[in-house]
């Protein structure tokens, strides 16, 4: 059964559309704890477009189950992670003019630093795992440079079209046996919704999902205490599901 972190960049998205101190993602992450939230997943972008460095050193104070810090791997982002000790870092691509993590790590070209940064956050306990495409290469790759985790990029599965649904869905089921055979433990997440989660909750070998958007979109409707409980029943109990 895959646990469910809950990424909460969005209300900080919302509080910067106005710079202002409304709403404020550090209380709003205890709301998700109450609904059932395994983990809160914050992402510090260089640029820090939504979350804020306070936001982050807030949450260290007050998340109670899991903080997971995305982040880009720069010698800055290693710097606050080695202060901060999040209970695990996820590493992602950063590019200033995406509107959201746009694909997964390319590792071979960004081998030597990833290597540096995977072994100083991991030799002082802080788990690291790698935003990865569902690619045979890419989790060799990550396999041989150290990582614990990898966390499946499951854009490509939430943006097919029905007939190619299927498809993405082997590719990530590949992907996590190829993967779980490396001794790597699997993560997924991006765009996952209410509609398309359950499939992906089904594959045995998925610890975690993190998921974003749709819950906070759907927190709009019914709060995000309900909206992450919903959440939670569908990743915990999923459907079977055709397409
Ligand atoms: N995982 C990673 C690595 C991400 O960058 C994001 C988006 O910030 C998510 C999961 C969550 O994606 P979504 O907001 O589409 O659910």
């Amino acid at each position: 059964m895959a646990s469910l972190g809950v990424n909460i960049d969005h209300i900080a998205n919302v509080r910067e559309a106005r710079k202002t101190i409304e709403p404020d993602p550090v209380p709003m992450a205890l709301l998700a704890e109450i609904g059932g939230a395994d983990g809160i997943t914050v992402h510090l972008r260089e640029d820090r477009r939504h979350i804020q460095d306070r936001d982050v050193r807030l949450l260290r104070e007050t998340v109670h189950t899991k903080l997971n810090l995305e982040m880009a791997a720069t010698k800055e982002m290693e710097k606050i992670a080695l202060e901060l000790r999040p209970d695990m870092v996820t590493l992602v691509p950063e590019r200033r003019k995406e509107v959201t993590t746009e694909g997964g790590l390319n590792i071979e070209s960004n081998n030597n630093r990833l290597k540096e940064i995977i072994n100083n956050l991991q030799s002082n306990d802080i788990p690291v795992s790698l935003f990865i495409d569902p690619d045979r290469t890419q989790i060799e790759a990550s396999s041989n440079i150290g990582a614990l985790l990898i966390e499946l990029h499951t854009g490509n599965y939430a943006e097919a079209t029905t007939n190619e649904k299927l498809l993405e869905l082997s590719r990530i089921q590949e992907a996590t046996s190829i993967a779980n055979n490396l001794g790597l433990r699997v993560n997924a997440g991006h765009g996952l919704t209410y509609q398309n989660v359950e499939p992906i909750a089904r594959i045995i070998g998925i610890e975690e999902l993190n998921i974003g958007h749709s819950i906070i979109a759907r927190a709009l409707s019914v709060g995000l205490t309900e909206a992450v409980r919903e959440m939670r029943k569908l990743v915990s109990n999923p459907r079977e599901k055709s397409f």
